[in-house]
């Protein structure tokens, strides 16, 4: 069994930050997304992953992965010259992938409890081989809105699926798919049926209606966990959350001077400073940052050197080597690597502003 990750796509929904950064490689409580998705395949037992790179912003996945060493797999790349779409990136990966079935996990998505259990449930149950064998399995999750993404309608009796339906203006059922998908080779076949939906792209729910046209056998498990796409700002923002209250503990390396309070499940990484303020957990200060004469609240994750001072800010992220001071009370907030935030101290109360393209700012 292979994996394939997907990381390639544009982002645009994330920017400005994905103008010097790929979307998968946004930060949730101090780690990138990317490398969550990279746990959870190394723990299903693959050791052999390619991934899928933009033109844009592979050189950065790349040099975040590395060549697997690290989670003791090894890791290919493949680039993928535009976003045709995710059956689009199984296409050009079908060199990597030949004639192995393969777990396709979505680089910007985050789930919880691993995908072990799916993994072992799809090798049972095409170990007995013959027609009755899967050819793909996909994860469904209810959504209050499922309009924005794939749906499925499962046969009430067998459970089996039916119908899937790409982002439908009229959902037929609220279980949308996980961005997590279990192939055998024949979905190549599939893919190589389709035609490029109404967005432009090979959609890969259409390779898998495909696949039960051709009369194959799609199962589906519903995700008892969360699940987190990480599409947006406030869909990170999220994330943080739900990631710190799970894994967040209590674990000083930094320096806690005697005038601070650490309250509940902080984590101050080594070389972190905290002076005159109270953290209240579960949040994280990453590696020699600065928290200083500041409130820092829960659901917070502080990129390493990052300087806080003289504020107060709560479920919010903060990229690395920022300097936010003096601003009163942040909150809700998604800031990029090397932002300075500051007052002036003349008195005027204007604002003075230095923002890149698509920056948002809400006072
Ligand atoms: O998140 C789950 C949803 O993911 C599913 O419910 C949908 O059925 C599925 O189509 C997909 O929808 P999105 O519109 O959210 O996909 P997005 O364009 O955000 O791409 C998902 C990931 O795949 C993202 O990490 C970028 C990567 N990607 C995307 C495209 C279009 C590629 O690597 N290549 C591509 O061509």
């Amino acid at each position: 069994m292979k994996a394939l990750i997907l990381s390639g796509g544009k982002g645009t929904r994330l920017r400005p930050l994905t103008y010097t950064t790929a979307k998968q490689l946004l930060p949730v409580a101090n780690k990138p997304i990317l490398f969550f998705v990279a746990d959870q395949i190394v723990q299903a037992g693959i050791r052999e992953i390619g991934v899928i790179i933009s033109p844009e912003t592979g050189e950065s996945i790349r040099a975040a992965l590395g060549d697997g060493q690290r989670w003791g797999a090894s890791i290919r790349y493949i680039l993928q010259d535009r976003p045709g779409g995710l059956a689009h990136a199984v296409k050009t990966a079908q060199p990597f992938l030949g004639e192995d079935p393969f777990l396709m996990f979505l680089g910007d998505n985050l789930i919880q409890g691993g995908v072990s259990d799916l993994v072992q449930d799809f090798v049972e149950a095409r170990a007995g081989g013959g027609s009755a064998a899967p050819d793909a399995a996909i994860l469904l999750k209810p959504v209050p809105d499922p309009r924005q993404f794939g749906v499925a309608v499962l046969d009430s009796a067998s459970g089996r699926v039916e119908r899937l339906v790409e982002k439908p203006k009229d959902p037929p059922s609220n279980l949308a798919l996980v961005g997590v998908y279990l192939f055998s080779p024949r979905i190549h076949q599939a893919i190589a049926r389709i035609q490029p939906s109404w967005r432009g792209e090979l959609e890969i729910t259409d390779a898998i209606q495909e696949l039960l046209d051709m009369g194959a056998r799609v199962d589906a498990r519903v995700l008892a966990g969360w699940w987190l796409d990480t599409g947006k700002k406030d869909d990170i923002l999220e994330a943080n959350r739900v990631v710190l209250d799970e894994y967040c503990r209590q674990s000083i390396q930094g320096e806690v001077d005697a005038e601070s309070h650490i309250v509940g499940r902080v984590e101050v990484a080594a070389g972190a400073r905290i002076i005159r303020s109270t953290v209240r957990g579960p949040a994280v200060i990453g590696a020699g940052a600065v928290v200083e004469d500041c409130f820092v609240g829960p659901f917070s994750a502080i990129g390493a050197g990052t300087h806080l001072c003289h504020l107060s800010l709560e479920h919010s992220v903060v990229l690395e080597d920022c300097m936010l001071s003096g601003v009163g009370r942040i909150e809700d907030s998604l800031i990029g690597r090397n932002v300075r935030v500051t007052r002036a101290d003349d008195g005027r109360q204007a604002l003075r502003l230095f923002l890149g393209d698509d920056s948002q700012l809400a006072v």
